[in-house]
């Protein structure tokens, strides 16, 4: 069986930009993949958190893994500050990249942008090689993510082939090289006010994004007030109608009804009918969501589950840090009996 690793950060409840982009396919892959399933937390550090708002969502974050149909009997579901072999593969991988690889990623520039490069925090610009390494450290032949972690996954694979050729024996790998998979259909959600922006857990403004754990009157009044047009047309053109398109997006994937299918039934009928559909088909996905996400939450069923998988995860993680220690000769070889 192929390996698949991918992670969500706790920095924010997920929204359902991040189901559609990475959790969808993280269960529509998992019968056919070993999977590993990390909550990145500490990826969400690169930005000041809340300690006890962090515990809270990292917890939360594993129970709609598993609430959205995870099966932890098939995949290992971690937290990623549990395996310590992250920490110690990212500086390794840190040397091995360079500060122009860095600089140009999207997130950085970005983010620096906004706030000056002073003013963001050094991880803003080195978590790159922790998700490299999250990567690296269980093998994974696949990294099933939305369409803004392209650049993240190039870096990753022009990471293990360098690192392949300066510290493996003439043909051997030490390193798996993973193939990005990127959703047909939503791997970019954009932001329900601002639809030309990727919608995101951590948008300052709530409007902008359904949260998975939003009760159904708050999806209601969220879709009803999303941005579209004048026109009152529902057709799919990303360019001319960026809000609609989004809109028959989010309901393709949360009906599985295809775009064309959605557009032919909304022929002739006004913005008011579809955004009142759209929102029970999306509390329809989320409801029973979020009865188990409950029960989860409530049980110890979580926390054992979380301290199996964290156990499964470093025995994975660190043979191939150690591997990789011994590629580049860290240590010594130990002296065995
Ligand atoms: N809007 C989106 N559409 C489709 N996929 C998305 N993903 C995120 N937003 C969308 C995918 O969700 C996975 C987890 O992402 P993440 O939480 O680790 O980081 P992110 O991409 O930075 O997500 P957010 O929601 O925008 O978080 P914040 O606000 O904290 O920065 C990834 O596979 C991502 O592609």
């Amino acid at each position: 069986m192929k390996t698949i690793f991918s992670g969500i950060q706790p920095s924010g409840t997920p929204t359902i930009g991040n189901y559609i982009g990475a959790m969808k396919q993280f269960i529509s892959l998992q019968n056919n993949y070993k999977g590993y399933y990390c909550i990145v937390d500490e990826h969400a550090i690169t930005v000041q958190q809340e300690p006890q708002k962090l515990r809270q969502q990292t917890r939360s974050l594993a129970a709609l893994y598993l609430a959205v149909g995870l099966d932890p009997e098939k995949a290992t579901i971690f937290i990623q500050s549990e395996v310590s072999a992250h920490a110690e593969a990212a500086w390794i991988i840190q040397c091995n990249t360079t500060i122009g690889e860095l600089e140009r990623m999207t997130q950085f520039k970005d983010k620096s942008q906004k706030n000056g490069r002073t003013g963001v925090s050094a991880g803003l610009l080195t978590y790159p090689p922790l998700m490299v390494g999250d990567i690296v450290l269980y093998n994974a032949d696949l990294v099933p993510v939305g369409d803004d972690q392209k650049q993240h996954l190039e870096l990753t694979r022009d990471f293990v082939e360098r690192f392949n050729k300066r510290y493996a024996q003439p043909n051997q790998e030490i390193l798996t090289m993973p193939e990005v998979k990127i959703a047909e259909q939503g791997s970019r959600i954009m932001s329900l006010q601002t639809p030309t922006s990727k919608m995101s857990k951590s948008d300052s403004n709530p409007k902008g994004y359904i949260s998975m754990l939003d009760k159904p009157d708050v999806i209601r009044k969220k879709i009803k007030s999303a941005v579209t047009d004048s026109t009152g047309i529902i057709e799919y053109d990303v360019e001319n109608k960026p809000g609609v398109s989004n809109l028959l997006n989010i309901f393709s994937a949360v009906s599985d009804r295809s775009i064309p299918e959605l557009v032919e039934a909304y022929a002739g009928k006004g913005y008011g009918e579809f955004k009142s559909d759209l929102a029970e088909a999306v509390v329809d996905l989320l409801e029973p969501i979020q009865i188990r996400y409950e029960e989860l939450l409530a049980s110890d069923e979580l926390d054992d589950i979380l301290d199996r998988g964290a156990e499964q995860a470093r025995l994975v993680a660190n043979k191939t840090l150690q591997r990789m220690k011994n590629g580049i000769g860290l240590g010594r070889k130990p002296r065995r009996k």
